[in-house]
């Protein structure tokens, strides 16, 4: 019983930690992104940053989404997914990821400075 509740314990505590470090932002980036994104949220943002650090840093280094406009990220975004998926076939990023990489570099792209 005791050993149970530790290891409950354990995981909230696990889950907590990770989420805190997700937690990158607000639900007012999420409102903003879902004006052009329809149902976006925290979560999918999160999401789309992930995807854009795993497959967008492989030749060159991360842009910064403010380095670039709406207009630009979605003529680059189709261009650069076409060119990471001929070098790397075995990690190739589809629809759904590109689509959570737009969203997120768009949406950030026009973030408040802090
Ligand atoms: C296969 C190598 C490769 C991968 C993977 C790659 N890029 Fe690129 N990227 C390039 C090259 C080469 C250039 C410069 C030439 C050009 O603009 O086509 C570039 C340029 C860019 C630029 C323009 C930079 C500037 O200074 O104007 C952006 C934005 C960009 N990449 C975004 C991305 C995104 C988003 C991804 C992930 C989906 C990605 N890249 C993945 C090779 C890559």
């Amino acid at each position: 019983m005791y050993l149970k509740s530790l290891t409950i314990a354990t995981i909230v505590f696990l889950l907590a930690a990770c989420g805190s470090k997700m937690m990158l932002f607000s639900q007012a980036d999420a409102d903003r992104g879902a004006v052009k994104f329809p149902g976006l949220t925290v979560s999918s943002l999160n999401t789309g940053k992930l995807n854009y650090e795993t497959h967008c840093q492989t030749c060159h280094g991360l842009i910064s989404p403010k380095a670039k406009t709406e207009q630009a990220w979605r003529i680059m975004v189709p261009k650069m997914v076409t060119m990471a998926n001929k070098k790397s076939p075995m990690m190739a990023i589809d629809s759904a990821k590109q689509a959570s990489i737009l969203q997120y570099v768009v949406t950030m792209s026009t973030a408040p400075a802090k």
